[in-house]
């Protein structure tokens, strides 16, 4: 069995005969040398991994994922492997719903990767823009090359072919919410924000936006070098999907990644130069850097040691400090502070746009743990605060259990707490982004627009305290 094969179907080498029995064109030792067929066996082991294993996209396209499924493929293999594992799961539901109705007895049983093979494929025949008969040939080549999947190649043929045929009619039939959101999650936001609002948050989870950048300074400059579009909350959008190392600016250190929902806490705590400024729960940096910018003196914390060398990495792009400190923020202990951010650890269902994988890797119980680790967290935050000082929480997540509840209960919890409302509309967004406490509900089909990669913002809950004595 090829080495890379090996790793990327994680499978044992009794391949290599069944592959003889099945009478594939390729021999073993070259068969994902066909061009393309490493890209689609790895996007359907890393949907696997992902949907079976609970791994996360981010970690399966690190560049020190390990196992990876992408040793051997070039930079463009493996791009192509990301939009078919994005995409196949942004619409995991639609795809296994028409899968499901063309294999009318259902999968067979033990048939080794097979379904993740018709995943990827239907992910590229509905979604991609990829030639029909190159997605179908290259199912089939993938489901020869494995033992339990082989026999089943005829299957993925004739499946696949009737996909193509009957593409038009799946994608009409196909309803955000009801197919594309796990069940459990869709029928909370129902409950949570009512059938149409639920719907409007699964019909922009749909959209695959473009990145957003923060820029240090002059921004309207920066919008324009990059030809991009500035929004009305002070972030850029670029126009289209671009490496982000060529852009113009990168190299030295003028702007980062970050979604403009992402940006907005920071703003709202609003930091002066000079004030000793926390931020619990850092890592990779976003915020950080913006208090960093803003001339702070900040202490940027976070559980994850990993994590903040990935925060370091990027404060010394942007030629920025902050004191880096590894440890719990349930416990720091520290001199107070002037102005407290705390990013705290969710269930991330509001980046479902951006990330995907966070609807089927999360799991009904985890809210209610991730909301007992942000209750100590939030607790530990506001007794580290001055008295006249201010402190900003933020979740991007849709579920009130790790926002508006976490907020009241505070409130409860500490007479010396008082809410500071928030101005949606200093922030250049719409008046309904304030909920009736002047808290920020942000969903993401805020900020609309007609192209759906413009449009839209990841969900985040944002609320602003002051302590009183
Ligand atoms: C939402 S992310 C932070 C994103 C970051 N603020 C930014 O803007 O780039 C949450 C972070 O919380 C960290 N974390 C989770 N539990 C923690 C804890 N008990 N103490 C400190 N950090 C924690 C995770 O390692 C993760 O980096």
């Amino acid at each position: 069995m090829n080495s890379n094969l090996g790793k990327t179907f994680g499978r044992s080498g009794k391949d290599k005969t069944s592959a003889k029995r099945h009478g594939r064109d390729d021999t073993p030792d070259n068969a994902l040398a066909h061009p393309g067929l490493a890209a689609r066996v790895a996007a359907a082991a890393i949907l696997c991994d992902i949907v079976q294993g609970g791994h996360t996209l981010d970690e399966k396209f690190a560049p020190d994922a390990a196992p990876s499924r992408l040793v051997g493929l070039d930079e463009r293999d493996r791009g192509l492997a990301r939009s078919i594992v994005t995409v196949g799961l942004r619409r995991l539901g639609t795809i296994r719903l028409a899968l499901s109705q063309l294999i009318e007895k259902g999968l067979p049983r033990n048939c080794g990767m097979l379904e993740w093979i018709l995943i990827a494929g239907g992910a590229q025949i509905l979604f991609l823009d990829i030639p029909d008969h190159a997605a179908v040939d290259l199912a089939v080549r993938a489901t020869r090359l494995e033992t339990k999947s082989a026999p089943f190649a005829n299957l993925v043929n004739g499946v696949l072919r009737n996909l193509v045929r009957r593409r038009e009619e799946f994608l009409d039939q196909s309803d955000p919410l009801e197919d594309d959101i796990p069940h459990w999650l869709a029928a909370r936001w129902r409950r949570i924000y009512g059938e149409d609002r639920a719907h409007q948050i699964a019909a922009a989870l749909r959209d695959e936006p473009t990145l957003d950048l923060t820029v240090k300074a002059d921004s309207p400059d920066w919008a324009e070098k990059l030809g991009a579009r500035l929004l009305p909350t002070g972030s850029i959008r670029l126009e289209s999907h671009a490496p982000i190392p060529e852009l113009p600016g990168y190299a030295d250190g003028v702007w980062w990644v970050q979604d403009t929902a992402a940006a907005l806490p920071a703003r709202i705590l609003g930091v002066t130069p000079g004030q000793r400024v926390l931020d619990l729960c850092a890592a990779p940096g976003g915020k950080t850097a913006q208090l960093a910018v803003a001339g702070a003196q900040v202490t940027a914390l976070d559980r994850s040691a990993e994590r903040l060398k990935a925060l370091s990495a990027n404060l010394n792009r942007l030629k920025l400090e902050a004191a880096i400190s590894v440890g719990d923020a349930a416990s720091f202990r520290a001199e107070p502070f002037d102005a407290i951010l705390v990013d705290a650890p969710c269930s991330a269902t509001g980046t479902a746009r951006r990330c995907p994988d966070v609807l089927w890797t999360k799991k009904p119980g985890d809210i209610a743990t991730l909301g007992a680790v942000q209750t100590k967290i939030l607790d530990r935050a506001f007794s580290l605060l001055k008295p006249g000082g201010v402190l900003v929480y933020c979740v991007c997540s849709l579920e009130p259990e790790e926002g508006e509840a976490q907020i009241a209960a505070l409130l409860r919890r500490n007479p010396d707490a008082a809410r500071e409302p928030i101005d949606p509309t200093a922030f250049g967004l719409p008046p309904e982004a304030a909920n009736s406490d002047g808290d920020l509900r942000l969903l993401p089909f805020f900020l609309p627009n007609d192209d759906p990669r413009q449009r839209g913002l990841d969900g985040f809950f944002i609320a602003r305290l002051k302590r009183l004595h």
